[in-house]
């Protein structure tokens, strides 16, 4: 076939995403480091320790890379026990950093997308009943005050919480995150609190910064019923699909929390959304299983026949990335990918996952689903939770002993791509022939 170009729209906004536990270093005073020293909660005992050295400076080389490979644009997050170290503490030299780091961004051609929550909590909000404390509302609604009157004049575009969905049902209903309860009563509390929490953020951020966009992060799985025959699952992926996928959105949009069983008014939450951010990553299949009352009785896992990451951890399925993309734009407002990656170490399935996620981006892009940005996850490897070291996401490797960064061959792809706004079959043809035909037919 002859050479075809796929093209994205003018201003399309192309970078990576990450988080400030996952590679600042030295973050002492959260839940999460908390965690980390606690008994069996991290994969093999694994620290976040230095991470990727952001802190200590290694931003710069980082954010180097990402201009030099055609980015320009970036997804941060500010840590916010170190913004209030204590409930009556403000601390003026790390908002001195992230005023620093934001130069950095802007300095180097790169926009700036600020995330105010990324699952770390300070450990005095964890004392104080962490999510389920319905004070959490004021108290998000002043750091975030506090951040965007430091960071207003070199960022516009804000994400309250990253992923109110997957902090609920890892940190509430499976407990592999902190606070590791398994308690679905306290889940539906937590739920209630973040749309609460991100409304009032919405406000705050509006009133100090008129221009600016904000917008929630939802973590989106595409969800299958196992047996299309079966009622039960059937049910079961609905209401998985409604309380996992569908509740923070449904209640900004309608200002009514909707936890199957009662319905709770939330009428200040309503039009809290300039845009929405989308993490896809995989798609599973769901089964009735009764026994589960913790997970609204489910149990999920991938396709049979899937195609698997390294680890297991996920599996390779672009269909339900255009999926999400077409769940999103029901909301009526501009969506950004504001996450979407896979683990692989050794770099053999991530090249094609890439051509395969961004062609299903463009695809969606062409049904003017008013896409304006893609930020894949991530740069350079860093700490994954409670897997630790062992799923290594990043576009660059990361020895983190040495802080050496390699660049892996996907990164070279994601270049090609973001320095043309395109991606090409030139470009498939060299990083991923194996899925050519997929993508270009015929
Ligand atoms: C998302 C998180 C992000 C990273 C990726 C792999 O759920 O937002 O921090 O861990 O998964």
């Amino acid at each position: 076939m002859p050479d075809a170009t796929f093209n994205f729209p003018r201003g399309f906004l192309w970078g990576a995403a990450t988080s400030s536990h996952q590679v600042e270093g030295n973050n002492t005073n959260n839940n999460w480091h908390r965690w980390e020293h606690s008994e069996g909660k991290i994969h093999s005992g694994h620290l976040s320790g230095l991470a990727n050295d952001w802190w200590g400076g290694r931003w710069r080389e980082d954010f180097d890379r990402a201009a030099e490979s055609g980015q320009n644009a970036h997804r941060l997050s500010i840590e916010w026990s170190r913004v209030q170290p204590a409930p009556d503490r403000w601390d003026q030299n790390a908002l001195d950093h992230y005023r620093e780091m934001l130069r950095g961004l802007n300095e180097r051609g790169m926009t700036p997308l600020v995330t105010l929550h990324h699952f770390t909590d300070p450990l005095w909000l964890e004392d104080h009943g962490g999510w389920t404390n319905p004070d959490v509302v004021t108290f998000f609604e002043a750091y975030a005050e506090q951040v965007v009157t430091a960071l207003k004049g070199l960022c516009t575009t804000w994400c309250t919480i990253n992923e109110p969905n997957v902090v609920t049902s890892l940190g509430y209903l499976l407990g592999t995150h902190p606070p590791g309860k398994k308690d679905i009563g306290q889940a539906f509390t937590v739920m209630g609190n973040q749309v609460l929490a991100h409304a009032a953020a919405y406000r705050k951020i509006h009133e100090l910064q008129p221009e600016a966009r904000v917008g929630p992060v939802i973590n989106y799985r595409s969800l299958q019923p196992r047996r299309g025959w079966s009622p039960l699952d059937r049910m079961a992926t609905w209401m998985q699909r409604k309380l996992y996928n569908d509740f923070f959105v449904d209640a900004v949009q309608t200002g009514k929390m909707d936890y199957l069983y009662k319905s709770v008014r939330a009428p200040e939450a309503i039009g809290t959304m300039d845009f929405l951010g989308i993490n896809y990553y995989t798609r599973q299949e769901i089964f009735f299983d009764p026994g589960a009352a913790n997970t609204a009785y489910t149990y999920q896992r991938f396709r049979t026949d899937a195609e698997m990451s390294q680890n297991g951890f996920m599996a390779n399925e672009p269909e339900g990335f255009f999926e999400a993309l077409k769940w999103g734009y029901r909301c009526g407002v501009p969506l950004i990918v504001t996450e979407n990656g896979i683990e692989d170490e050794v770099d053999g399935l991530r090249p094609r996952y890439l051509a395969q996620h961004l062609h299903q981006l463009w695809r969606a892009v062409n049904f003017n689903y008013r896409i304006k940005g893609y930020f894949h996850w991530t740069l350079v490897d860093n700490f994954e939770w409670d897997a630790g070291w062992k799923l290594r996401f990043g576009l660059y490797e990361l020895d983190p002993e040495t802080q050496a960064r390699r660049k892996r061959r996907s990164a070279g792809l994601y270049e090609a791509v973001c320095k043309t706004n395109s991606l090409s079959s030139a470009m498939v043809r060299e990083f991923a022939p194996e899925v050519f035909e997929k993508i270009f037919p015929g």
